[in-house]
């Protein structure tokens, strides 16, 4: 090929030069997977467009200079190049029994242990997905104990229009939980099937619109509402949190078993709470434990997602309903979120493309 393609350059020769080009993580040429998009060729000039599977990928930089540099090895630069980067998430592609019409992936949030911080890092997900640039609703699946409403500063009364419940919806986040139906201090009572009948409502009956990702924010332990969930749709994925301590992560080992069981692939675990940088300077402290959940997560042949510290602002926002205030610049919380967030986006892209979906578990009574 000639190195400076003077004229009669083609789309044919960009996508030529732009062969072994891959997606770090995927491993495939991006032309095979059909994320070069929108070439444009103009004597000065040769834009293109790279369309990832998510707005949060981490290896997006990587990405792009990857592509400048084969471009510039295969076409010489006697043009300009303009690398737009774009994304749009993918859903598995095929459509099963239980999918919600509209929702591309959903991802449910649980731990073994109580009080882990999982509401608290399904909310954050949720938000920091959202932050990419992504379409997102945030479910609470913790009917007896509901804490998303709280955690984003949301009240109001769901509406039905026909035969379908609007969400409310509070900083873009498109949210359902039985604290939008009974008040606060009303203890919540059901037995297994009105439990059943509840999760398959919010997911089925509740217009969602479009949606990237939908988080679910699941109650402590192995009970009903997994396997409520499980049979009800084929979930992307689940997420396990964690804290360092041993106890918890005995509890997060009988999660991933469980999740194992229900057949719903494992995105990966966090590690909630790693350590503590007291906020007047001093050395770090680990009050739970460091790195268990790494070890961890490896030993179950897990992805780690990344470490979370113990931060006084995640505490205070999240009781005062502006848990979004953790995500914003300066925000000592930021960069960890963040990191577990592309991490998990990353993960979702990975199965997407490369794993068949396992089939929704079949009721057993
Ligand atoms: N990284 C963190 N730093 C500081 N506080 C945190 C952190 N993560 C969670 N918390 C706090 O810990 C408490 C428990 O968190 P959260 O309610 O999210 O846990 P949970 O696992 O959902 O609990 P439950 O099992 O009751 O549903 C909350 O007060 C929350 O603000
Ligand atoms: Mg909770």
């Amino acid at each position: 090929m000639s190195a400076s393609h003077p004229a009669g350059l083609t789309e044919q020769d960009v996508l030529l030069a732009l062969k072994g080009v891959q997606d770090p993580d995927l491993k495939r040429d991006l032309v095979d997977l059909g994320m070069i998009k929108d070439i444009r060729i103009t004597d000065q000039l040769l834009e293109l467009t790279v369309n990832l599977t998510t707005p949060a990928c981490p290896l997006k930089g990587k990405i792009e200079a990857d592509v400048r540099e084969a471009i510039g090895r295969n076409l010489g630069n006697a043009r300009e190049l303009r690398v737009n980067m774009s994304a749009d998430v993918r859903g598995k592609g095929v459509i099963e029994k239980g999918d919600i019409p509209g929702v591309r992936n959903v991802i449910a949030v649980g731990s073994g242990k109580g009080g882990v911080g999982k509401s608290t890092l399904a909310a954050s997900l949720a938000y920091g997905l959202q932050h990419y640039g992504s379409k997102v609703g945030l479910m609470d699946a913790d009917v007896y104990g509901p804490s998303v409403p709280h955690l984003v500063g949301a009240s109001g009364r769901p509406m039905a229009k026909g035969e379908r419940i609007q969400p409310i919806e509070a900083n873009g986040l498109k949210l359902m939980s039985i604290g939008f139906l009974v008040k606060p201090e009303q203890a919540v009572i059901m037995r297994g099937p009105m439990l059943h009948g509840i999760v398959n409502q919010f997911l089925h009956q509740v217009d969602w619109g479009e949606l990237d990702y939908l988080v679910i924010d699941l109650p402590p332990g192995t009970g009903d509402v997994p396997l409520t969930l499980s049979q009800t749709l084929p979930l992307t994925g689940a997420v396990v949190v964690c804290t360092p301590q041993e106890v918890a992560l005995l509890d997060a080992t009988r999660a991933v078993a469980m999740f194992r069981q229900l057949k719903v692939p494992l995105l990966g675990m966090v590690e909630n709470m790693s350590f503590l940088d007291p906020p007047g300077g001093g050395d770090r402290m680990y009050p739970f434990g460091h790195g268990g959940a790494r070890r961890r997560a490896e030993e179950l042949d897990v992805p780690f997602l990344g470490e979370v510290p113990l931060v006084f602002d995640i505490r205070e926002k999240g009781d005062i309903g502006l848990l979004h205030e953790t995500l914003a610049e300066g925000s000592p919380s930021r960069p960890y979120l963040l990191g577990v967030v592309e991490a998990l986006a990353q993960q979702i892209s990975i199965r997407n493309l490369k794993a068949p979906r396992m089939p929704t578990l079949e009721i057993i009574s």
